[in-house]
């Protein structure tokens, strides 16, 4: 572990980042190359992770430009889950039935890619407003009949929204406020945007999951942020907000949905104390235990990395399921290519065809997964572990074995 002289401040205290894990150069995790440009050199950055001495926020400590990694072209589509689809349904079944059910209530959501949360919005003909800054994936959202605006979020943004549609009753984020490094202009924007008595509510990969289950996959470039209850309490009170409520999440392998309002005018919940304990209790972000993370990452490249080889001496076939990524960080921290994960199956269509980031694996779809497969599969989206394995029932009837590495290495059966 040790303090960069050229480490950044924290971005949410300004106090001093101590860097606990270096996972090496690495590309954008979303940035699938084309065929034809396979043999140019792509660009990288040193993906490196610390915690804040003073507030203890868990963050990168390089970052790649904002507009880099989100474009017109960006590929991720938030609908390609099932999962996903119900549990955003609830969580908008839950704000029609309690946030919103004022005289003309307005919902923003920032990140709303293809609209996943807020179709169900739209068809209760509630006011809404999707902020979505790439092209395609707001385009998909506009055609799924909600209001989008895509631009990135920020201050100025905030104002002239507020200036235009009124106060907001609800500000929603899924897997989009931690990935957005200048939080003092999306915060100022925030305060500038909610109605007294509303909420912001967001809903981010927990860092206490990640250190349960070595899931080290989580870093990547898009990931700023790892929040923990009592990171985010210090931020939200530094920006004149209280953490008034918490919840932990199952899905994407396990996030915390938080509820920041204006001080006084919520109760605070006694699930933030609780987990506020917990992380006490477990010393989540002492200098041990982010050591102890740091030693599990090494053990699980290994591990994995051993247990490929040997498939491969003997003789059985393997391919990876879920060009997520997450797996971007896995792959490129392992040195694996092609010659040990020969292909990944997506069923995304802007990822079909292309080649994984920074380790050159061919992107198939899953029919060919089907059609032809492998003895082993290893599966690389792992946060839908469930829904995968339902739906290729057939892929273990027929003898073909998982590999999994989270939370540790290994292959079904054994
Ligand atoms: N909410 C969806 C999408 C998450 S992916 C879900 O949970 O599945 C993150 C999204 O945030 C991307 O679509 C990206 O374009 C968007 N995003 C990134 N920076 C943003 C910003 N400053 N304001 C609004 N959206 C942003
Ligand atoms: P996801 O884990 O949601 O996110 P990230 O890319 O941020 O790590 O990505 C899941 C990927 O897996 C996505 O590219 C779609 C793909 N996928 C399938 O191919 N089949 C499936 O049944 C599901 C649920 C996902
Ligand atoms: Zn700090």
């Amino acid at each position: 572990m040790s303090t960069s002289p050229t480490a950044p401040a924290c971005r949410s205290c300004g106090g001093t980042l101590r860097e606990f894990l270096d996972l090496g150069a690495q590309p954008m995790a979303n940035a699938y190359v084309p065929p034809e440009q396979a043999d140019e050199e792509a660009f990288s950055f040193r993906l490196a992770i610390g915690s804040c001495v003073d507030c203890a926020m868990v963050q990168l400590i390089d970052e790649v430009p904002h507009d880099r990694m989100f474009h017109d072209a960006y590929p991720y589509r938030s609908s390609g889950s099932t999962v996903m689809q119900s549990h955003f349904e609830q969580l908008a079944s839950r704000f029609l039935a309690g946030e919103l059910t004022g005289a003309d209530p307005f919902l923003v959501e920032l990140g709303s890619n293809d609209g996943i949360m807020l179709r169900k919005i739209a068809e209760a003909g509630v006011r809404h407003l999707g902020v979505e800054p790439c092209g395609d994936v707001a385009g998909a959202g506009e055609a799924g009949g909600i209001r989008v605006c895509s631009e990135f979020f920020e201050e100025k943004l905030a104002a002239r929204i507020r200036a235009e549609d009124g106060p907001a009753d609800v500000i929603f984020a899924a897997n989009t406020f931690s990935h957005i490094s200048f939080i003092d202009s999306v915060f100022r924007g925030i305060d500038e945007l909610l109605a007294p008595e509303g909420v912001f509510v967001f809903e981010d990969p927990y860092f206490g999951d990640l250190v349960a289950k070595t899931s080290f996959d989580q870093i990547y470039d898009e990931h700023i942020f790892f929040f923990t209850v009592s990171s985010v309490r210090a931020m939200a009170r530094r920006y004149g907000f209280e953490l008034v409520d918490v919840e932990r999440l199952p899905v994407h392998g396990g996030e915390i949905r938080c509820t920041l309002a204006r001080p006084g005018t919520r109760p605070v919940s006694p699930a933030v104390t609780g987990l506020l304990a917990e992380e006490e209790a477990a010393g989540l972000t002492s200098p041990e235990v982010l050591a102890g993370f740091a030693a599990g990452v090494d053990r699980v490249c290994r591990e994995l990395v051993t247990v490929l080889e040997e498939a491969k001496a003997q003789g059985l076939t393997v391919a990876g399921y879920g060009a997520t990524a997450k797996s971007a960080t896995l792959l490129n921290r392992c040195g694996i290519g092609p010659g040990l994960l020969p292909y990944v199956c997506d069923s995304t269509p802007a990822k079909q065809g292309r080649l994984t980031p920074g380790t050159g694996i061919p992107i198939r779809t899953p029919e060919a997964f089907r059609a032809d497969p492998p003895d082993l599969a290893l599966l690389l989206a792992w946060n839908h572990a469930e829904e995968i394995k339902r739906k290729e029932s057939g892929f273990t009837a027929g003898g073909g074995r998982w590999i999994e590495y989270v939370p540790r290495v290994r292959i079904q059966g054994t």
